[in-house]
């Protein structure tokens, strides 16, 4: 583990190397602990620099065994080598080669940076930093390289042998040994080399890309399950398609490979034509995988793909400019989904992804900037803000410019910096230059973190026929940020007329308001629309235009109106939403101080007029009818909360909305039952998804029996966990519960996945005994502490998503999850820091839950030989 250096990087501080690598020959000589890796890196001095400036590479925890300057042997006074750094006396050349040998052993590598085995796989993993614990490197975005990689093993063991680029020579050697080897000839960045060795299953396909180039796909997964691959490949080909149609961007490699692994830190990773996932985004049948494993698999292998131009061909010059690549990317993953399935469906579920994670991010000690300025460990900057914020800036800068415009300079960015390094200033300047608009006050979204609120107050002027906004923008403080500057927001809106559809205005003065949107560009706006004898009702932050929280003084009525006849669906379903967190907030209060909560009449009957809707698709319905998370709600009350408190308060609303709709719903039930052949499509899956919101809506009342036959009669799995979990949430203890775990376990044991949504369901059973039977499936003999999908199934999903388990009054559930941070760190600090942000809303609960949490926290805190990554999280939560 790499010893925490206190080192603080910022990006101020950026300056180019002395040195470029034009060129990269790796040579892999693979062995469980003893792999010998022989890098032959040509080097280059860059104009004007001295001939006397040492030659200073990266490592991490390396072995040197060998090291030659232009193919002679080095003397010991012409090098330095350190684990984590070899500096060389530069040869007076300006060009020369560096033979660089190392030894690793990528069986004992438990951390899965670098090069390491999973289930007997060798694979890689360098993003950010992983290359330099392969070999000593200039290992920075910044140094593109032209790689050519020979690898040789055994055949018995790996007799697949691949790495980025196209295939070269290939063939037998003695002793049972073969060889391969491969050429990329784009140049690119240390943190996109892979290599991947093994015995693995595959499937095969091509795709003929527009100008007519044949493209050989592959997707290798362990043998046997090569069927459940093929999802992911029929994803890749219609991202392969969509890419050329909406951005024009073809493939240009002659093949592509992904490799699905089971020990994988994130969920994958875009190496230049070999792509790394972690195996629960790319293996998918009926049997086995839900609904949402289908879209996220959809999502992460276009997410992948698009990377090949938005951060391959154009990468980022160094990591404090992450978003480049993952906001955008993020953006067009996130409008091919659209493209796929159901927009609005879409918007509703990223807007809710959003605000689950990024803003309580953007609100708490951990806040950042969407580019942050200063970082300590890099690993910890793979965020939700650098990616979902990220990439609603993306989208924002698309609705300031409208599609046209934003087209024309996605196309003048591919242009002008393909084969670059390049910064958001470079991804702000075509928009610019082909709009000739001043982007200089948004470019803030991408300097200034926290989330900014518009405070919004109608009033109409009859005589005058006039609706007034007066709009105020602030954005709060976060750490080391006090003072923010004034944001450029673009606000779509609407004014709704009684007939339900949008009324024109005749005249808007305050502020630039065009297409749609009102451009918020100073503290405050008093927007005058004319055309209104009639007060027209306002919707704003249409398709949650911009990413802010907004405090609009709105009657119930009116609520209720936008939720029935808002022409823009997201904000109708927003309209509800809001009807229904403001009504758990009530409610929460009430259960606080001892009272039984009532609820609105109007927005319990509006539940079950929008289940019946016909005109609303299932999975909109779906969305809908699923209320606020206990966590939606105790963000939008801030502070002091009381999860116990929340929990009853979304219980109670439950249980009103289903007992005045209760017949609606369970005829809406059967009639969603087909039995049709299974298929993973967004219409099928949305009828699936409302028929399991429904479940749970009838099994609200105590009785297991529809829960039951759902689990016994489930033809797939999205049927069979849904059945589950509303058995186990709602009737815990039964035998239909127990015997249904049981029988799920028995049947499913062999098969890690699936097991994971057994813990996953396990772990998210309200109530504080969840922290003892969290604790006890840590001993089960399916769970493994050094798997990282086994230890976020089971106990980031405690933390994340069980607010009464793991928010314990008592600290029980705190100090589990410390244990189990410690116990991960121990062997990869990058999955432990992760994990730990879990705690990052310590300060927003009651102060019993906040001191208990304080001392979980600073335990972590001084335990000694802490890692980099674990301490930069911790410090700054604690901060
Ligand atoms: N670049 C990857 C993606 O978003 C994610 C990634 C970054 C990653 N660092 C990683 C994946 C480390 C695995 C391990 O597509
Ligand atoms: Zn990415």
């Amino acid at each position: 583990m790499r010893s925490d250096t206190g080192q603080v990087f910022r990006l101020e501080d950026y300056r180019p190397s002395d040195y470029l690598i034009p060129l990269t020959h790796l040579d892999f000589d693979l062995s469980p602990e003893a792999t010998l890796v022989t890098a032959e890196l040509t080097f280059e001095r860059r104009a004007g620099v001295a001939d006397t400036a040492p030659v200073v590479l990266d490592g991490d925890g390396l072995e040197l065994v060998g090291l030659a300057i232009d193919g002679k042997p080095a003397k010991p006074g012409d090098f330095e080598a350190t684990p984590d750094l070899l500096t060389v006396k530069p040869p007076r050349a300006k060009r020369f080669v560096l033979t660089i040998g190392t030894r690793l052993s990528p069986q004992t590598n438990t951390q899965l940076m670098g090069l390491y085995r999973s289930n007997g796989v060798y694979c890689t993993q360098c993003e950010a930093e992983g290359f330099r614990r392969i070999t000593y490197f200039l290992d920075r975005p910044d140094i593109l390289s032209i790689y050519s990689v020979r690898m040789e093993a055994p055949k018995k063991d790996a007799p697949l042998l691949l790495s980025n680029g196209n295939p070269g020579a290939h063939g037998d050697l003695d002793g049972e040994r073969h060889y391969a080897e491969w050429n990329d000839p784009f140049p690119k960045p240390s943190y996109l080399f892979a290599l991947v060795a093994g015995d693995l299953g595959s499937i095969r396909s091509h795709f003929v890309t527009k100008s007519g180039r044949r493209v050989e796909l592959g997707i290798f997964v362990e043998h046997g399950k090569e069927a459940r691959a093929v999802y992911a490949m029929d994803a890749l080909k219609r991202s392969m398609c969509w890419d050329e149609e909406k951005f024009g961007r073809e493939y240009d490699l002659d093949v592509f490979n992904i490799v699905a692994v089971s020990d994988f830190n994130m969920g994958a990773m875009e190496n230049k034509g070999l792509n790394v996932f972690n195996d629960k985004y790319v293996l998918a049948d009926e049997e086995t995988a839900t609904d949402a494993d289908y879209a996220n698999i959809e999502a992460v292998i276009a997410h992948e793909y698009f990377h090949n131009w938005t951060g391959n061909r154009i990468t980022c010059r160094d990591w404090f400019q992450l978003c480049l690549k993952e906001g955008l990317t993020v953006f067009r993953d996130h409008e091919f989904s659209a493209d796929q399935r159901s927009r609005a469906v879409k918007r509703i579920a990223e807007v809710r992804t959003l605000r689950a994670h990024q803003f309580p991010e953007d609100q708490g000690p951990l806040a950042h900037p969407v580019r942050p300025r200063r970082y300590r460990e890099i690993n910890n900057f793979y965020t939700a803000t650098v990616y979902e914020k990220g990439s609603e800036v993306v989208r924002m800068v698309s609705t300031i410019l409208g599609e046209d415009a934003f087209r024309r300079g996605m196309d003048l960015y591919f242009e002008r910096h393909d084969g670059e390094a390049a910064t958001v200033e470079d991804f702000l300047k075509v928009f610019e230059d082909v709009s000739g608009q001043d982007l200089s006050q948004f470019s803030l979204w991408y300097n200034q973190a926290g989330t900014p609120n518009l405070t919004v107050k109608t009033s109409h002027d009859p005589a005058s026929a006039e609706l007034i906004l007066d709009i105020e923008q602030s954005v709060p403080p976060t750490p080391n940020e006090s003072r923010k500057r004034l944001m450029h927001i673009p606000l779509a809106f609407g004014l709704v007329g009684s007939n339900g559809h949008d009324a024109a205005y005749t005249s808007a003065e305050g502020a630039t308001v065009e297409n749609g949107v009102i451009h918020i560009r100073k503290r405050r706006h008093q927007v005058r629309f004319g055309g209104f004898p009639q007060r027209p009702v306002v919707s704003l932050n249409r398709g949650f235009s911009a990413p802010i929280t907004l405090s609009v003084q709105q009657r119930s009525e009116d609520r209720i109106f936008l939720a029935r006849h808002d022409d823009d669906l997201y904000s109708r379903w927003q309209a509800l939403n809001t009807l229904f967190t403001d009504a758990l907030i009530a409610a929460s209060r009430q259960k606080r101080g001892g009272k039984t909560p009532k609820f609105n009449a109007g927005t319990i009957a509006l539940a079950g007029a929008i289940a019946e809707d016909e005109t609303l698709e299932p999975a909109y319905r779906a969305l809908a009818l699923a209320l606020p998370g206990e966590a939606d709600i105790a963000r939008e009350i801030g502070s002091n909360i009381d999860p116990d408190a929340i929990f009853e308060a979304r219980e109670a609303l439950v249980s009103a909305i289903a007992a005045a709709n209760g017949e609606t719903f369970a005829e809406l039930y059967e009639k969603l039952s087909d039995k049709a052949p299974f298929s993973p499509d967004a219409a099928n899956a949305g009828r699936r998804a409302l028929r399991n919101v429904l479940l749970d809506y009838l099994s609200a009342g105590g009785d297991p029996t529809r829960a039951a036959d759902q689990y016994r009669t489930a033809t797939n799995m999205t049927d069979r966990a849904g059945a589950l979990t509303v058995l186990a949430h709602r009737h815990g203890g039964s035998k239909v519960s127990t015997a249904a775990l049981t029988a799920f376990e028995k049947h499913y044991g062999p098969d890690p996945l699936v097991m994971d949504k057994w813990f996953m369901i396990q772990a998210t059973v309200p109530g504080p005994e969840t922290v003892e039977s969290v604790a006890a499936l840590m001993e089960h003999k399916r769970f493994s502490i050094a798997n990282p999908n086994r230890v976020r199934a089971l106990v980031g999903t405690f933390a994340i998503a069980n607010q009464t388990g793991f928010n314990r009054r008592d600290g029980a559930g705190y100090r589990l999850f410390g244990e189990t941070v410690l116990k991960v760190e121990k062997r990869n600090p990058q999955v432990a820091a992760r994990l730990a942000t879990a705690l990052r809303s310590w300060r927003s609960f009651e102060p019993e839950r906040q001191e208990q949490a304080r001392i979980v926290l600073a335990g972590i805190a001084s335990t000694p030989g802490l890692s980099a990554d674990l301490r930069d999280i911790v410090e700054r939560t604690l901060a």
